[in-house]
């Protein structure tokens, strides 16, 4: 029950498979009481009623990149939960570009903006609407989920990779500020490639899981091993970690080449 009395706000349960469903799974049965909240057009699918009745909890509907839903959001979450928030988790990615299938060098600018509102711009969105109306507790933490596409080029990844590398910006450069003025932790996670909606959407999905899982000591992190990390980030054991991109990969992003990928490219005699 390591999260016994905090309260949270959750975004971007889609299905079961989405990393933010297990993540609410994990965190009720750590005591944790949370909002859920996806865009109003993600809700029509339903699904997240049932995940909202198995933590005892309700769906606050908010797009992401609207400032106003966003207020909506926070004040009602605190009114619903009784006091201010512990914890936000920002589940959250869509690129049209990808969606669209359009190449990393034939980009519609238009797609691309609409894509970086929605995957790194909301999270500053979130930081400053939390900031604005005092709504996070001290040592509060806020963690928000990325891809090793960061730092490294991975083709299909599109121009997810940019936006990517600026939510991990806003994490150290919002962190700093809302830890002098509060003591609010933020992190990213870097999370292994993961069987979602948002996932399998990249071009190519099985070959970019299966080359990762081989090439990671552990082999590939899994939705609900995310959530345990995030349910762990939440708690009050990791009070000092903020301004970080945390890997959770399995030992992906230190690996230089695998005996397993080595093997498939061996001179057989
Ligand atoms: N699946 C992977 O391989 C993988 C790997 C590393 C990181 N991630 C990241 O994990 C996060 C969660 O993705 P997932 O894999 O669970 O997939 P998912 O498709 O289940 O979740 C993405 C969520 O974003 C929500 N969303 C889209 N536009 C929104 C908006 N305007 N406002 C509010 N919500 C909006 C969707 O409704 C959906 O719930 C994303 O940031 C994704 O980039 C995923």
């Amino acid at each position: 029950m390591i999260l016994k009395g905090k309260r949270g706000i959750i975004f971007g349960a889609l299905d079961e498979r989405s990393i933010a469903w297990k993540v609410a799974e994990k965190a009720y049965a750590e005591g944790a009481t949370f909002t859920l909240t996806n865009a109003p057009i993600a809700l029509r699918m339903g699904e997240i009623n049932k995940l909202a009745e198995k933590c005892n909890t309700t769906v606050i509907p908010a797009d992401a990149t609207s400032l106003e839903d966003l207020e909506k959001l926070f004040t009602e979450s605190m009114e619903k939960l009784g006091g201010k928030i512990d914890f936000v988790l920002h589940s959250i990615g869509m690129s049209l570009n990808v969606r669209k299938g359009r190449h990393y060098t034939d980009t519609n600018y238009d797609f691309w903006q609409k894509g970086m509102d929605i995957s790194a711009l909301s999270f500053h969105k979130v930081l400053q609407t939390a900031m604005k109306l005092d709504a996070l507790n001290e040592w509060a933490s806020v963690l928000a989920l990325s891809y090793i596409a960061a730092q490294r080029v991975f083709p299909d990844y599109n121009d997810m990779a940019e936006n990517k590398a600026m939510l991990e910006s806003i994490a150290r450069s919002f962190g700093y500020h809302y830890g002098v003025a509060k003591k609010v932790r933020v992190n990213t996670i870097s999370q292994s490639p993961t069987m979602t909606t948002a996932g399998s959407g990249i071009k190519g999905f099985d070959a970019f899981y299966n080359y990762a899982d081989k090439m990671s000591p552990l082999g590939n992190a899994t939705a609900d091993a995310c959530a345990n990390y995030c349910v762990v980030m939440f708690s009050d054991y990791t009070r000092y970690v903020t301004m970080q991109n945390l890997f959770h990969d399995g030992g992906f992003s230190t690996t230089g080449v695998s005996k397993a990928v080595m093997e498939m490219f061996m001179n057989k005699e």
